[in-house]
């Protein structure tokens, strides 16, 4: 037996990776473990999103560098360290360069060859190897379908890549172009998972609601047709998808979230901002109003549904005005939680060349009054559901002895009392406090 620590960061499509690199490597007997120190490997899956999340990477490896030094002089045994992820493949020289004690480097489209490249490095002689290819073959045919159980609530990739190359985006250049998976591969796998005690399924893309897979019968399938399709697994009682592009709301999708009982009430949906002169430099091919409509669409077909979204402040040439316009479209949306960053620029995209950059202070400020505003709107939303009842999906053991924690529909984290056989089981509760990031619930009486 070989001990593998992979630490994941960034977005939930690495949790997947992460979770299908174990799989591949199973077969070499290498079984997870908690900690770097003791591990015989160590993968770093990282992400490239924003500069701060490149930048752990290279503290994160020289940490790893002793703990690789000390294993190999005081314990003689060797500790492979890789890269997996968008760094990889975006800066795959560069961490050769900058850590030469990396023995191996490879890119998102390529981890399925992970069980080659264990054989081909080789720490004693340092040789090292590196693969960031776009391969012609599809790594999702060559993962293997045994897997443990990936608890009550799993994730399972269906999209990836985009073609929509928003103006400050990497991810056109890392993950590529956009793949939609076939849609009997995504059904088996949901049915495998649901075998093996999944109950809530988030469709995963950084396109998702793009996903167009091909059927058996030659013809595509959209992200909405395959909702309705997955409902139809007996023991899948909740479908979430993530993250989606304004654009590629079709119809078809829509009207999922009024007709499919499983569909989660829940939708992120990134807007960036509301600046109608910024989402044109943003390249995001649409205007506020676009948006608006969107938004009103949904709620007339599912007035509960809870909105989620991604910001962005101090994209080059954003002024006070095109920032107003952003909290006028947050006020007038109104967010059940969103994520909200500062502009980072990233080398290779058209927005970091752009002379006009804002101000790191005036980022700051903006950034915070945004999360205020943004804050107010969460916990208002929590606050309103006190005294409702909710079905919440007991998910796992929660700080305290005999607390659990789970998730409402409207994606919220529930603080409960029960214990680890209720783990797994959706039970309908009362909500009796909303707090900013959270939910207390209780058994109702
Ligand atoms: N700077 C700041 N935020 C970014 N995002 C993507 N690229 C950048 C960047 N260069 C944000 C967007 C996207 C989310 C995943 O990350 O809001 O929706
Ligand atoms: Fe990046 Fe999303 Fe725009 Fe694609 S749609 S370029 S993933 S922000």
């Amino acid at each position: 037996m070989k001990r593998l620590f992979i630490k994941t960061y960034g977005c939930q499509m690495n949790v997947y990776d992460s979770d299908r690199m174990t799989d591949v490597l199973a077969p070499l007997g290498y079984v997870p473990t908690d900690t770097a120190e003791s591990a015989d490997m160590v993968i770093l899956n990282t992400c490239h999103i924003r500069e701060k999340a490149a930048e752990k990477v290279f503290s994160e490896l020289g940490r790893l560098r002793q703990h690789k030094s000390r294993a190999e002089e005081q314990e003689g045994r060797s500790m492979l360290i890789a890269v997996a992820g968008c760094v990889a493949q975006a800066e795959g020289d560069e961490i050769t360069r900058r850590a030469p004690w990396v023995d191996m480097v490879v890119g998102p489209q390529t981890y399925h060859r992970l069980p080659e490249l264990v054989g081909q490095a080789d720490p004693a002689a340092r040789k090292r190897v590196v693969d960031t290819d776009f391969p012609a073959e599809v790594k999702f045919d060559f993962l293997p379908e045994e897997h443990a159980s990936r608890g009550p609530a799993a994730f399972l990739s269906v999209q990836e890549g985009c073609d929509k190359f928003c103006s400050f985006c990497v991810v056109p250049y890392t993950r590529g172009a956009e793949y939609s998976r076939p849609a009997s591969s995504v059904l088996e796998e949901a049915r495998r998972l649901v075998a093996s005690g999944t109950v809530e399924l988030t469709l995963l893309g950084q396109n998702v609601n793009a996903y167009h897979g091909v059927m058996d019968s030659g013809e595509t399938m959209s992200l909405g047709r395959l909702i309705r399709e997955l409902a139809e697994i007996d023991g899948l009682e909740r479908i979430r998808y993530t993250t989606s592009h304004p654009l590629d709301m079709d119809e078809e999708l829509i009207t999922a979230h009024r007709d499919v009982p499983q569909l989660m009430p829940y939708l992120h949906l990134p807007v960036q901002s509301g600046s109608n002169r910024i989402l044109t430099a943003m390249n995001r091919r649409h205007d506020a109003d676009t948006y608006f409509r969107i938004i009103d669409r949904l709620r007339e077909v599912k007035p509960d549904l809870a909105l989620s979204g991604d910001f962005i402040v101090g994209f080059p040439g954003e002024t006070d005005r095109d920032f107003a316009d952003t909290l006028k479209l947050i006020d007038r949306v109104g967010y059940a939680s969103a994520y909200s960053f500062k502009y980072s620029q990233r080398p290779g995209t058209p927005a970091a060349t752009e002379d006009v950059q804002v101000d790191e202070q005036v980022k700051s400020d903006r950034l915070s009054a945004l999360q205020q505003l943004l804050d107010a709107q969460q916990l208002a939303f929590n606050k309103s559901a006190e005294g409702q009842e909710m079905d919440i999906l007991i998910e796992r053991a929660g700080g305290r002895e005999g607390q659990m924690t789970g998730r409402s529909p409207f994606m919220q984290s529930v603080y409960l009392n029960g214990d680890a056989a209720d783990i797994g089981k959706i039970r309908r509760m009362k909500i009796i406090e909303g707090r900013q990031n959270s939910l207390l619930a209780e058994a109702i009486s």
